[in-house]
């Protein structure tokens, strides 16, 4: 039994929809998560950037103590992993092998669209992820830059956000796409918008919430769970306004949310 918590991170409140998954799997896991809010969006800055940004937030969960890391972050996730998971000597998780394994699993057309951030599509991560594992799969990404700036702003069923939704997957239509990985953490808080538009026989794929499953599955293989009398922690800390994070974190997760604000860059 190992109840040092389980650290997320995230540039902002995207990595909570992987963590909203982590507290329905795994109830007995103590949890830490740090959002990097001052210095979001990631997706628009150079991988060398954010793989530093990306450091920082490690670096500060380490002082926690945690036992597993999720990078609950695709931009951070492409960019960093390698280097993070060769360096540290507890296990680390990303999204993007899970986010693509289960979209492989979903398609029937053998046509998957990606949607990410500029950062996560220009690294063809899930491209090169999903042909490493099924070479005859087409795979379409689009970048869709304007979704992390709406749900930051907590307008998330807004009128500006369904138009938004609406014009920026129209290329994705008529392709004969069965499978839409939303291939951000924070596109699942879009996900009502994002069905509407794409219709219901597109399977749209949560990369984060497959990422709980692996981490499950990890600590099992470890030996590293938490029994099942702990009593629970769940801290929040956010580099930028903790107000408007404990608005968005404490609809999404159903909690009272009280974050704790803290600086990373100093
Ligand atoms: C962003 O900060 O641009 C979003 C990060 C991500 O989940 O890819």
């Amino acid at each position: 039994m190992n109840t040092q918590p389980i650290g997320f991170i995230d540039s902002g409140v995207g990595g909570l929809t992987v963590v909203k998954e982590a507290l329905r799997q795994l109830p007995n896991e103590n949890v830490v998560f740090l959002g990097d809010q001052a210095r979001l969006p990631y997706g628009p800055r150079p991988a060398a950037q954010v793989r530093a940004f990306t450091w920082q937030m490690v670096n500060f969960l380490l002082q926690q103590q945690i036992k597993m890391l999720v990078i609950a972050c695709n931009t951070a996730t492409a960019a960093a992993l390698p280097d993070i998971r060769q360096k540290l000597n507890i296990p680390v998780v990303g999204v993007i092998v899970p986010g693509s394994r289960a979209a492989i699993k979903a398609t029937s057309t053998n046509h998957i669209g990606v949607i990410g951030t500029e950062g996560t599509v220009k690294s063809n991560a899930y491209a090169d992820t999903i042909h490493g594992k099924a070479a005859h799969i087409k795979v379409t990404s689009l970048a869709a830059p304007k979704f992390v700036p709406l749900v930051e702003s907590n307008e998330m069923t807004s009128p500006v956000a369904k138009r938004v939704v609406a014009e920026t997957l129209q290329p994705l239509l008529h392709q004969g796409i069965d499978t839409l990985v939303m291939g951000c953490t924070h596109y699942p808080l879009l996900r009502p918008l994002t069905q509407n538009v794409m219709g219901d026989d597109v399977t749209l794929i949560d990369s984060g919430a497959e990422t709980v499953s692996e981490v499950s599955m990890l600590l099992d293989y470890f030996d590293i769970a938490a029994g099942p009398k702990t009593q629970a922690t769940r801290v929040f800390y956010t580099t930028g306004n903790a107000k408007m994070f404990d608005v968005i974190a404490g609809n999404w997760l159903g909690l009272k949310v009280n974050a704790q604000h803290v600086t990373i860059d100093a």
